[in-house]
């Protein structure tokens, strides 16, 4: 799969700022390539302070404009923009797969699962309401009234280039604010298609504004976001340390943040569970994008009685998963980010193993397919000193904890940081409603593996962080509130 597209003018190789396709500030360009070869796809701006004061000023500049608008008018936009977004899905799922290395049926669903928000946003924008206060005097009436909270900067992750930066932008869109946008660094090809899109559908000048960066360049362009007073915003998605990261230095200019950060989702299985259904959840969940996904299943406890059966059935349905690139119309799990990541992968199944895991499929990485290949594993005697335990792995290793009861299941599954997903299945319908209300995680699973929708609230608890994306939740992180208090009535 080269970089040919139906519409070629989709593979943008420059910032948009203003309405206008521009080159960074230095001239200087940074690679992207393919997770499956290392072949260079696209070169594309290594944007900086100055770029992205740039951007900041058109969205600036842009507002009074844009919240102005009727919210129909922008619902109409955002609907345009869904449906060239739909048009255009084959090319989308294809920069998607050759820039993330998903499988290009992955890649179409998570065109399918991103257009969802924009079309959800779209008919959100119009039903922002706000409250007439009961009245508390004579002649005084109070009201609140929901306001865009101004300029918002989105930080966008690499596991989906598409879905993570439209989840963001719409709902800013629908509610009147502007953008400015960065990609992470090895995926910026789709978003860059995105605004094409929308320009398309007819976004005014400054409205959207997505620079390009990379890493070490891409930390100075976000500094200057975070000191910029006129960003009141900012929407991130990606690893607890640079969420954490955000918010201290946010704080001198006290910006209203919706952080969506790194989990260790606990996935639980009850000896009285519906086993096949218990694995196939285990499968969708855990072997979603390969394993690097933030609600992917990272910690398997299978109650003492069904662990044999159920390791069993889960290693022989692992071990027939087809890995390769995402030219190959079979393969279910394609290459994992970069080097790095196979890295850690790596390390934790070698630490495991040190501590007593055995493999029951995979363990090792795919080296005659590619240097970032890792095959679908299963071990079992998983314990809590291993490493797996306490760090989110992002690949697609699955480890079994075996345990004895309810109660300790529940607090090793809370005995984390983290607290994004999780997932447990159960035909006690007692139990069902118990363990849901004594997990500490922002999203449950209950006898289901796909959990994500645009209808729902997604977010996290502790150092998952907070906010919430998609649902009629998912404007307020976008809105402020405003007491009107009107005297002199009677
Ligand atoms: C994520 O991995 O952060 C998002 C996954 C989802 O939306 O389901």
């Amino acid at each position: 799969m080269t970089l040919s597209l139906v519409r070629c003018d989709l593979i943008r190789r420059q910032n948009l700022i203003n309405g206008k396709w521009t080159d960074a500030s230095t001239g200087g360009r940074y690679a992207v390539s393919n997770p499956a070869t290392g072949a260079v796809l696209a070169e594309v701006p290594d944007s900086g302070p100055a770029d992205a004061r740039a951007a900041a000023d058109a969205a600036y500049r842009a507002l009074p404009a844009w919240r102005e608008n009727l919210p129909r008018e922008r619902a109409a936009l955002l609907k345009r923009w869904h449906a060239l977004i739909l048009a255009n899905a084959d090319d989308l799922a294809k920069l998607i797969s050759l820039e993330q290395g998903k499988p290009l049926a992955e890649g179409r669903g998570e065109v399918a699962y991103g257009a969802s928000y924009v079309d959800w946003f779209a008919g959100e924008a119009t039903r922002v309401y706000g409250d007439l206060i009961p009245q508390q005097q004579p002649g005084k009436r109070m009201s609140a009234i929901k306001e865009p909270i101004g300029v918002v900067a989105a930080i966008t992750p690499w596991n989906f280039p598409l879905a993570m930066i439209v989840r963001k932008i719409a709902p800013a869109l629908a509610v009147g604010c502007t953008v400015v946008a960065k990609p992470a660094e090895d995926t910026p090809l789709t978003a860059l298609a995105l605004a094409a899109l929308a320009v398309d559908a007819g976004v005014p000048p400054g409205v959207l504004n997505v620079i390009t960066a990379s890493r070490s360049l891409g930390i100075d362009a976000v500094a200057q976001w975070l000191a910029d007073d006129r960003v009141r915003k900012i929407t991130f998605t990606g690893s607890t340390a640079v969420g954490m990261h955000l918010a201290r230095e946010s704080a001198d200019t006290l910006k209203k943040l919706s952080l969506e950060l790194g989990g260790n989702a606990p996935f639980i299985v009850f000896d009285d569970a519906d086993l096949d259904a218990a694995v196939a959840g285990l499968m969708a969940a855990k072997f979603r994008n390969g394993g690097q996904t933030c609600v992917c299943p990272n910690r398997v406890y299978v109650q003492a009685g069904i662990y044999d059966r159920f390791a069993a059935e889960l290693a022989e349905r692992a071990g027939a998963l087809k890995v390769g690139p995402a030219t190959d119309p079979v393969a279910q799990i394609g290459p994992m980010i970069n080097a790095r990541a196979i890295e850690k992968i790596t390390r934790h199944v070698e630490d495991a193993l040190h501590h007593g895991a055995q493999v029951l499929t995979g363990g090792k990485p795919l080296r005659q397919l590619g240097a970032h290949y890792f095959a679908p594993t299963v071990l079992v005697h998983a314990s809590e000193q291993m490493l797996l335990n306490r760090e989110e792995t992002f690949g697609p290793v699955i480890a079994l904890f075996r345990f004895e009861t309810e109660e300790h299941v529940v607090r090793q599954a809370n005995d984390t940081p983290f607290g994004l997903a999780a997932y447990f299945y159960t035909q006690d319908m007692r139990r069902a409603e118990r363990v849901a209300r004594r997990l500490e995680a922002g999203v449950v699973g209950v006898n289901e593996g796909a959990v994500s929708s645009e209808a729902a609230p997604f977010g996290g608890v502790k150092a998952s962080g907070y906010g919430r994306e998609g649902s009629k939740y998912g404007l307020d992180d976008f809105l402020s509130i405003k007491y009107v208090c009107q005297g002199g009535l009677d």
